[in-house]
């Protein structure tokens, strides 16, 4: 298959690539601003460096089977409305009415930050978002629902923490187990907001480009949780780094900045995405986190 896979050369998207080619004529679109070439070292599909929301751009490429959208502005802390919702929300608008037009099925990635401080486990019919980046991902899903009808397959993916290879040229926007990990490593106390009980559902990159992949054959439309539906607290987390990185280090406690914008706790419900794309996660975080700093070379 053709296959388009914007944002590809960022964290998730460059996993993705990488385990789609083999089988798939591949085409990257990314502008390479939050990401780097060398996710990409490996890769021997097409890669343009171009914006999703430059309909002419888009419109060059040669026609694909199928999209898988990644792009978007995944820094979390930007609080510009008018920045975040321009790449998220008008991007996205670009890609999907690109699909639309020339009947190209759409697989997107949404977030658990449509959630907020909801419930947990988090349903899908939940929303509750308590930052910008949350209601870009929301309004994206609210236009893909709009257009479920339209003779395409539209599948949402939203995903939870995701943490593994690739992800260093987020910087800062990385995973907090890629920010604690690098420090811990360092000789540094792991640093960790007060009192390190909040809880993450962590899922590891090859967790979720399976999930994808899964999408690729769904049936129907939906927009599902890709998580694994167990949460862990910082300072459990904390405890499964010194485990594997052979250590024995204390956190530091330090003050949350980010106290309104901030989701205290996720957890993703995963009936939908195990019934509807028959997917599962596979790896705990522990497994995932002792492969994922064995193939950095930190252990
Ligand atoms: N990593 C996570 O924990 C997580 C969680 C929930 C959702 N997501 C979503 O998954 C997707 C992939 O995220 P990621 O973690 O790989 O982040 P990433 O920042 O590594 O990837 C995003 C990519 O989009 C590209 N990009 C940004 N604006 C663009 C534009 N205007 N035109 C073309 N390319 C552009 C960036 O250069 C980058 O390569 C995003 O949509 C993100 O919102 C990620």
């Amino acid at each position: 298959m053709k296959i388009l896979v914007t944002g590809g050369a960022g964290f998730v998207g460059s996993n993705l690539c990488i385990a789609l080619q083999d089988e798939h004529e591949v085409t990257v679109l990314d502008n390479l601003s939050s990401a780097d070439n060398k996710n990409l070292e490996g890769f021997d599909g097409n890669i343009i460096n171009g914006d999703i929301r430059d309909s002419g751009t888009i419109a060059k490429i040669s026609q694909p089977d199928i999209i898988f959208h990644q792009a978007a502005i995944t820094d979390t802390t930007i609080t510009d409305k008018g920045t975040v919702f321009s790449v998220n929300v008008e991007g996205f608008k670009t890609v999907l009415d690109y699909a639309t037009a020339k009947g190209i099925d759409l697989v997107y990635a949404s977030s658990a930050g449509v959630y907020g401080n909801g419930p947990v486990p988090m349903k899908e019919d939940q929303n509750a978002p308590l930052n910008v980046y949350g209601l870009s991902k929301l309004a994206m899903d609210n236009l893909a629902k709009m257009h479920w009808n339209d003779g395409i397959k539209i599948i949402g993916l939203r995903y939870f923490n995701v943490f593994g290879p690739r992800e260093r040229y987020k910087k800062k926007a990385a995973s907090m187990i890629y920010q604690l990990a690098l420090r811990m490593v360092a000789g540094k106390r792991p640093k960790i907001f007060k009192y390190g009980e909040q809880m993450r559902d962590h899922i590891y990159v090859k967790d979720v480009v399976e999930a994808n992949l899964k999408a690729m054959k769904a049936k129907q439309n939906c927009i599902v949780n890709v998580g694994t539906g167990k949460a862990t607290s910082f300072n459990e987390l904390i405890g499964i780094l010194n485990e594997v990185l052979g250590k024995d280090m204390e956190p530091e406690y330090i003050d949350n900045p980010y106290q309104d914008g901030y989701q205290n706790n996720t957890q993703a419900w995963t009936e939908n995405a195990e019934k509807v794309l028959g997917f599962k996660a596979k790896y705990s975080v522990e497994k995932g986190v002792q492969e994922y700093l064995t193939e950095i070379g930190m252990i």
